[in-house]
C-alpha cells in the first residue's frame, strides 16, 4: 500500500479541473471520494501522468470511474454507490454508453455488487519491483 501512496493511489487533478470528482462530507470532513472521467486515463494519481490526456468520444468510447476511496469507519454505508449512481447520471448526460475502471481487488466486490463484469487481470508496477494487481471492469447503460 505504502509504495502505491502518490503514485497509483494519488489526486488526479485533471478530475478536479474537469468538475467530475465528488466528495462527501460529514461535519466538515471529508469521508468519501470518487468521480469518472472522460479522459483517457483510466487510473493513477498525477505522478503517473506523462503527457497530455486527450478526451474521449462518448459514441465509441467507454467513460472512467476514477479513485473511489470511503473512509474505513464508514465502510458499508452506501457512500461508494451514492457517488457511483451520482457519476452514472453525469456519465449518461455526456452521452456514454459504458464505463470502464481498473480496481484494485480490494474495490472488486464492490463494482461486481454494482453489475461492473470483470476484465482483464494485470499488475501495475510500483517502486521496488513491487507490484500492485489490478482487474479491469466494465459496464453497459
Ligand atoms: C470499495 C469502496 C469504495 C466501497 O465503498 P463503500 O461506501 O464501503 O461501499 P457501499 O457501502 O456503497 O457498498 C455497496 C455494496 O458493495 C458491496 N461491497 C462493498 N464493499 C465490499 C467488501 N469489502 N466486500 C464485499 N462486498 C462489498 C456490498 O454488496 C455492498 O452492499 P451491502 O453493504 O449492502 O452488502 C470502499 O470500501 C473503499 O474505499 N475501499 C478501499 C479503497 C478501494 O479499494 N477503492 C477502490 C479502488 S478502485
Amino acid at each position: 500500500m505504502e509504495a502505491a501512496l502518490g503514485l497509483v493511489f494519488g489526486v488526479d487533478s485533471q478530475l478536479i479541473r474537469d468538475g467530475t470528482y465528488f466528495v462527501v462530507e460529514r461535519e466538515g470532513q471529508i469521508i468519501g471520494c470518487g468521480g469518472w472521467s472522460n479522459r483517457k486515463t483510466l487510473f493513477g494519481g498525477d505522478a503517473m501522468k506523462t503527457g497530455m490526456d486527450i478526451e474521449l468520444d462518448p459514441k465509441r468510447d467507454p467513460a472512467r470511474i476514477r479513485a473511489f476511496f470511503v473512509h474505513p469507519a464508514w465502510a458499508r454505508c452506501g457512500i461508494g454507490c451514492a457517488i457511483l449512481e451520482r457519476c452514472k447520471k453525469a456519465i449518461q448526460l455526456a452521452g456514454f454508453r459504458s464505463v470502464e475502471l481498473v480496481a484494485t481487488l480490494t474495490g472488486e466486490p464492490f463494482y461486481r455488487a454494482c453489475n461492473y463484469s470483470q476484465g482483464e487481470r494485470f499488475e501495475v508496477p510500483l517502486a521496488n519491483g513491487l507490484t500492485l494487481p489490478v482487474v479491469q471492469m466494465v459496464k453497459q447503460f
